[in-house]
Formats: structure tokens, C-alpha cells, sequence
């Protein structure tokens, strides 16, 4: 893993283009919005502080990750029912060739450590859809307990989202 860059935006705006990743990581907004929020997180122009990350494997990037502190998101952190000083994370694995091949896997296990390396023992939230078993998979395979199912009123949708923590160990 290595932080995102400005150069990495292309590649990034054509996954998230690719209907596998689409479908769970752009519903209820577009490639494009999602790339001028991008650009402000590693230009250092955001109000707000997410850390960006590509994912590379031998060298090459295959997707993206990114983690935050849900204190900088106050509404979010309370519909998620964050506890105090957890951080959250979100992750794809852009490259079609890699999907199934354990690589998100791999890709969460990193992020954890990379969040964990700055904030030693944190607690982890994150809530992908319900429906999306490969990533429900993933946060099982890492540790990650189920909390709840059910919509997120900070969300633009009332899709059920499937509530996962990675208990604090500090
Ligand atoms: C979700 C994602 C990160 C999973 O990574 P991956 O490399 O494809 O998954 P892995 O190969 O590590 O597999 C992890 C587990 O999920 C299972 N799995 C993978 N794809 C699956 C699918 N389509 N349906 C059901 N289970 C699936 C695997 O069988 C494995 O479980 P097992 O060991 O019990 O058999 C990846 O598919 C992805 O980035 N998808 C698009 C974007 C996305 O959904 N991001 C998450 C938004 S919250």
C-alpha cells in the first residue's frame, strides 16, 4: 500500500466505472463526484481528513482503500454508533483480474495495520451493504464482528447495511 496521488486518479475513476465495483461503491452517486472528493483528500483541500491509500500488488496498483477517525464525521459517527476514537475504513479492489483471488483479503488485514500503526490498538467500524457478501466476508475473515443490520439515516439510501467492529485491543 502507498498513498494515493493525483496521478492515480484516472485509473481510479475508470474502476469505479467497472460494474463490479459500481455497483456497491457508486449507488447513490457517480464516478465523477467521487473523483472531486478524491482530489481534495490528497490535494489536502478537504475540510475533513481521510487518509487514501492504492493498493498495489508487485508494484501495481489493483485497487484503493481509505481510513478516518468517524470523530471528524460527527453525524455519521453517531448513526453508526461509533465509539469514542474508532476509525472507519472502505476499500475496493479495482483491477477485475484480482477480484476472488484473496487479494481483499490481504488488502483489510494492510489497512488495519496501516490505521493501527498510527492509532496502536484502535477500534475499527465500517459498514458495507448487507447484500455484499464478499465483503462481508473479508471483515469476517479479518476478526471483524457483526454489530447490526439495518439502514444508516446518514446514508442517501434505506438500503440495509451489515454493521461490522474490529474490537479495540488497547
Ligand atoms: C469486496 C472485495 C474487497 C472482496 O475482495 P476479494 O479479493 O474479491 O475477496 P477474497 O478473494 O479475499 O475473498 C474473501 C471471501 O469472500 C468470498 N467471496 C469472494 N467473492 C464472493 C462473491 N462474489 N460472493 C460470495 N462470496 C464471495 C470468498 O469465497 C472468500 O470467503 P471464503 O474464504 O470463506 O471462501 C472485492 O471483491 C471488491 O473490491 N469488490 C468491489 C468493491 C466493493 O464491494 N468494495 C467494498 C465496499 S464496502
Amino acid at each position: 500500500m502507498r498513498p494515493m496521488t493525483e496521478q492515480d486518479l484516472p485509473f481510479i475513476e475508470a474502476w469505479l466505472r467497472l460494474p463490479h465495483v459500481a455497483c456497491w461503491w457508486t449507488p447513490d452517486t457517480t464516478a465523477e463526484a467521487e473523483i472531486v472528493r478524491y482530489r481534495q483528500r490528497v490535494n489536502g483541500s478537504s475540510a475533513r481528513t481521510t487518509i487514501m491509500l492504492i493498493v498495489t500488488w508487485e508494484g501495481n496498483p489493483i485497487g484503493w482503500c481509505q481510513w478516518y477517525r468517524w470523530a471528524d464525521y460527527p453525524a455519521e459517527a453517531a448513526a453508526m454508533d461509533a465509539r469514542d476514537g474508532e476509525i472507519g475504513i472502505d476499500y475496493a479492489i479495482g483491477d477485475p483480474a484480482w477480484i476472488g483471488r484473496g487479494a481483499g483479503t490481504q488488502m483489510v488485514a494492510a489497512l488495519v495495520a496501516e490505521g493501527r500503526r498510527l492509532h496502536p490498538g484502535v477500534g475499527i467500524l465500517t459498514a458495507p451493504a448487507a447484500a455484499n457478501t464478499a465483503s462481508r466476508r473479508v471483515l469476517e475473515k479479518n476478526g471483524f464482528e457483526l454489530v447490526a443490520i439495518r439502514p444508516i439515516v446518514t446514508e442517501p439510501s434505506d438500503t440495509p447495511m451489515a454493521v461490522y467492529r474490529l474490537r479495540s485491543t488497547a
